[in-house]
This record gives C-alpha cells, structure tokens and sequence, in this order.
C-alpha cells in the first residue's frame, strides 16, 4: 500500500474557513483581499491553494496524502504567473515512535530530504536553494527554488505544521509536515517551457512534442514572433491595486497579454495624486501580431479602464 492516499477531485470552490481561517490566516492578510483572491460570494473563494483541504483531511484521521488541484488567484502578469494553476499538497503527520525525536527539528530534516529527493527525482541535477519563508500555518517555512533561465523560480512552499492547526483539527498527538508545489513551475523546468502560457496554447507545435508518460523531451522552441509594446499613464484612484488593472488588461487581452510592467511613477507635488505609467507587452505565441490590430486592443483596454474602473487617464 502507498504511504500516500491521493485526492485530486475535489471541486475549487471552498468556503474561506477552509482556505483561510483553518489555516490561521489572519482577518487583515492581503492575501483574502478581493484584489488576490477570486470570491463567489462572501463566504466561498475559488481556492487560492491546496493547503484549503488540509485541515479536513487531517480532522478525519489522514496522517499521509497527496490532493493535487486546480487553484486561482489574482495575480501579476508575466513568464511564470498565470490566474489558474496546479498545485499538490503533500503532508505527512507523524507518531511519536516514526521519528529519532519528536521535535520540529526533526520533523524539518525529514521535510528537507524527502522534498529534495521527489524534486531531484524530477529535474535531475539543476540548481536548488532553500529559502526562508513565511506561512501562516507552518512554522518554520521554506520555500524551494530552481535555477531556471537566469533567475530563481519558486516551485514550492513548505514547513512543520503549526500545532496551532494541528490543536484545531484534534490532532495534537502527533507532528508533521506540509508543503505545496506549483505543477507548472516544475513542468516549466523539467520540460524547459519558457513561459506558463504556453500550457494553455492550442499550438499543434507545442501540444505534438508532448505524449502522456513521456517526461524525458525538452521543449523545442517555434519561433518567437515579436513583440508590440503599448504604453498607459493614469492616476491611480484611491485604493488601486495593480492586480485590478492587470485582470482588466487580460480581460481584454487574454493570453496575448506576456507582461504587464510598471515602467514610470511619480507622485503630484500639491495634489499628492500618484500618477503610472505601465508598458504591456503583447505578443502571440502563435502568429506575428499587427501594429493595427494592437492598437484596437490598446483602445479597448483604455475605455475599459477608463469606463469601468474608471481610472482617469493622461
Ligand atoms: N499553500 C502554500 C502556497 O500556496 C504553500 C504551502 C503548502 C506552504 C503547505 C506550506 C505548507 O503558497
């Protein structure tokens, strides 16, 4: 029998005690902000992680399993963020007797070896650091990192389960772990995609080079077409929040959009008014795109913005 019983059907909309406070997230986070998180109604979020149905799991006596899942957030735009996304949660609870010490510290190494062996087992030998991190629910928290075109990219997050968490599901005889990984953030990497729009193309030249099973091919990149580059200055409104303008811009735009950056700011010296200036970069992954046809979508997103979220600008 595995050590890890496997979930992966539970519907993503959850109730914001279960993505939330289960997991003392407090009342003021920024991430339960209507700006982060996508509400159905006061109560039920579509869920932002997999870490939504640990409390549950563990509250009916799991003390190893996997959920994998479909989660949403608000985010930024570019390479390696997209609205919709996979992760698998892995916790693992353990009896006194499973561990040389029950202590944290323990419980930690456990966490370190076992992530670094599945991650290895993945991707091979490529870059990996552990970098401190911060969670509600866990304590301490790592994240880990993969060296991936130029930069450190994020492919889970990770940590002992607070005994807070473990006092409200009635399991406080024993201690654990939980971490979270990001499926598209490993699959970029194992399989060297680029940009995590890509997984979601209808591209033949993308969908042919991949087979159920196989995880041993690279992706061999078409060619890029080139990008088309538009920018929008405004005054921001009291309360903005870049990642309503950047859900308005992908509203419009859709997966055209690759990145949305902010490239000027400046603050009004009487009226204290801030004013940015944002550069969206366009481009397909499928065709060369036309200036023309940019700047109809240009037009669009700027009545958008001006209209609905009524943002003045310049
Ligand atoms: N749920 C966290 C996230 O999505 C990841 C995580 C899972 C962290 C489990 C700690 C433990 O960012």
């Amino acid at each position: 029998m595995p050590l890890f019983r496997t979930y992966d059907e539970f519907p993503p909309v959850v109730t914001t005690t279960q993505n939330f406070d289960d997991l003392l997230v407090p009342k003021d986070h920024p991430g339960r902000r209507p700006t982060d998180t996508f509400y159905v109604d006061q109560a039920h979020v579509l869920r932002t992680h997999t870490s939504a149905h640990q409390s549950e799991l563990l509250r009916r006596g799991e003390n190893a399993f996997l959920v994998t899942a479909d989660c949403y957030r608000r985010d930024e735009i570019d390479a390696s963020h997209y609205p919709v996304f996979h992760q698998m949660e892995g916790v693992r609870l353990f009896a006194p007797s499973e561990l040389a010490s029950f202590t944290a510290e323990a419980v930690l190494e456990d966490l370190k070896r076992t992530l670094e062996g599945l991650v290895r087992s993945l991707l091979g030998d490529v870059p990996l650091r552990w970098v401190d991190a911060y969670f509600p629910f866990t304590h301490p928290s790592l994240e880990l990192e993969a060296f991936f075109h130029g930069s450190w990219l994020e492919v889970l997050g990770s940590g002992v389960i607070h005994t807070d968490v473990l006092k409200l599901c009635d399991r406080t005889d024993r201690i654990g772990w939980a971490f979270g990984i990001g499926i598209e953030r490993i699959a970029m990497v194992l399989f060297d995609v680029p940009d995590i729009r890509l997984f979601w193309t209808q591209d033949k030249r993308f969908l042919e080079q991949f087979s159920d099973g196989n995880i041993s091919n690279r992706f061999k990149p078409f060619s890029k077409y080139p990008p088309v580059y538009k920018d929008i200055t405004f005054w921001c409104p009291p309360g903005f929040h870049e990642n309503d303008f950047c859900s308005a811009v992908r509203d419009i735009a859709g997966d055209l959009v690759e990145r949305v950056q902010v490239i000027d700011e400046f603050t009004h010296g009487k009226t204290g008014r801030q004013s940015r200036c944002y550069r969206i970069t366009y481009r397909s992954m499928e065709r060369s795109l036309t200036n023309t046809e940019i700047d109809e979508l240009q037009q669009n997103v700027r009545t958008h913005v001006s209209q609905e979220l009524r943002y003045e600008l310049r």
